[in-house]
């Protein structure tokens, strides 16, 4: 038995109340093969491995539309259905879009694989076999019983048992798009090239089977202005996370970049902002400029600090903008926050809280920020755009922003953009 969501249509395409009772239909399973070989060893791996099927499950979600109904997700895979008997959607005219549809998912799987291959930086076990994913899907026709239970429908009879049984099979290939004989009949495959046979089971007995093997995807073209894999971000924030956390717990270290005490003073930062602040303070501080050169803040100002590190710039506008203003420290990683968090109650400073979080969804509210300040993080997240949109968000019509960043006059190319040793090094 399975559990449908819920089609408020149902009750529509079914006006006699034949909701309750056995109904046609097509259904199929689109399954994602190929880590189950694979024993990941660490959270990372697992993480990754989640995160990549993730996104194929989810690049495939969105080709699931009506009249297809999702029935449910089974781990790496999709159950789903369409009704065969609907009087609004005559078969005729479905079961070329369904055929079309079943060759779009293999592309769109394709296409997503050639993204995550692309813009693979971890080298993690789930990481490194990206490739060996493939996909599969087996199709079925046959009556089932659809009824409801509170705000479920759910789903009974043979065919979605046939189906399931169909994922083990004899076939020795992991991607193909195998139909049992009543799904084969009911759709138009004349033109593809299938191959006959039988699929064996005690329970079941014999099931004809016809297998389509798709062809190789098209050579992929990448957009640069694609967003990128959400696990390319998240290596990539994890990789920026791991060098600023030791700026956080060992300032002491050595560093590509200048930090500390000597920083302030290479970037003119003024003796009477520093004034009284403890050395753990300054220790930690990792601007690339001075966010104050274009004006110092005004007294009643509220302020964001996008990146904010340590603290040393909120602690700096927290004393510019007095009790009546408010700053507000943003940062991603665990260790600058729990500094900022103890050097601004080290200092007293009531007016500054720090926030985790990223540039990219700031969790600040709507036009809160009289002014927008950034040091040194805005080179550091790879969707820009999107960080300047919620800079735009958060701060006041009228507002202000002071960014002190790298700049780079040239176009970065999209190879050196996935090289994660140039985003930490
Ligand atoms: C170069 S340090 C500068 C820190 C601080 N502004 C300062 O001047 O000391 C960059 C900081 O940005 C943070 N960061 C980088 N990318 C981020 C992102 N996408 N969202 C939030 N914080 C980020 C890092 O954790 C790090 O603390």
């Amino acid at each position: 038995m399975a559990s449908v969501r819920r089609n408020p249509e149902i009750s529509e395409v079914d006006p006699q109340g034949l909701d309750d009772s056995q109904r046609e239909a097509m259904f199929f399973i689109a399954d994602i093969s190929g880590y189950t070989k694979f024993i990941f060893s660490n959270e990372k791996e697992i993480s990754h491995s989640q995160m990549v099927i993730r996104e194929l499950i989810t690049t495939l979600l969105e080709k699931i539309v009506e009249p297809l109904q999702i029935i449910r997700i089974e781990g790496d895979a999709i159950f789903f259905f369409v009704f065969k008997d609907d009087p609004k959607t005559p078969w005729d005219a479905l079961s070329e879009q369904i055929t079309l549809k079943l060759e779009l998912f293999f592309k769109v799987f394709a296409h997503k694989m050639a993204e995550l291959n692309l813009h693979k930086v971890c080298h993690c076990t789930a990481c490194i076999n990206i490739e060996n994913l493939k996909l599969k899907v087996v199709v079925h026709s046959g009556p089932a019983a659809f009824y409801r239970v509170n705000d479920y429908q759910e789903l009974t009879g043979t065919s979605p048992i046939v189906i399931h049984r169909l994922l083990k099979n004899s076939l020795n290939s992991d991607e193909y798009l195998m139909f049992t004989e009543p799904a084969y009949n009911d759709l138009t495959l004349s033109d593809k090239k299938v191959e006959e046979g039988v699929e064996s089971y005690d329970d079941i007995g014999d099931i004809n089977t016809f297998v389509y093997y798709p062809d190789p995807p098209e050579p992929y073209v990448h957009l640069s202005n694609s967003k990128p894999p959400a696990i390319f971000l998240e290596t990539l924030r994890a990789e920026v996370s791991k060098e600023y956390a030791q700026v956080a717990t060992n300032p002491e270290l050595g560093f590509h970049f200048h930090t500390g005490r000597r920083l302030t003073e290479l970037l003119g930062y003024k003796d009477e902002w520093l004034e009284d602040l403890p050395e753990r303070v300054i220790e930690s501080f990792a601007g690339t400029g001075n966010p104050f050169d274009p004006g110092e803040l005004n007294p009643g100002e509220n302020v964001v600090d996008a990146g904010c590190g340590a603290g040393l710039d909120c602690l700096i506008s927290s004393r510019m903008v007095g009790e009546g203003g408010q700053v507000i420290g943003v940062d991603m990683t665990d260790e600058m926050v729990e500094k900022a968090t103890i050097n601004s109650a080290t200092m007293k400073s009531e007016n500054v809280s720090i926030r985790e979080g990223v540039l990219e969804e700031l969790p600040v509210e709507d036009e809160w920020a009289d002014v927008v300040i950034s040091n040194g993080a805005i080179n550091l997240a790879p969707q820009k755009e999107a960080v300047f949109r919620e800079f735009y968000r958060v701060v006041k019509p009228g507002g202000r922003v002071h960014l002190s960043d790298i700049l780079v006059d040239r176009p970065i190319p999209d190879a050196a953009k996935r090289n994660i040793e140039l985003w930490t090094g």
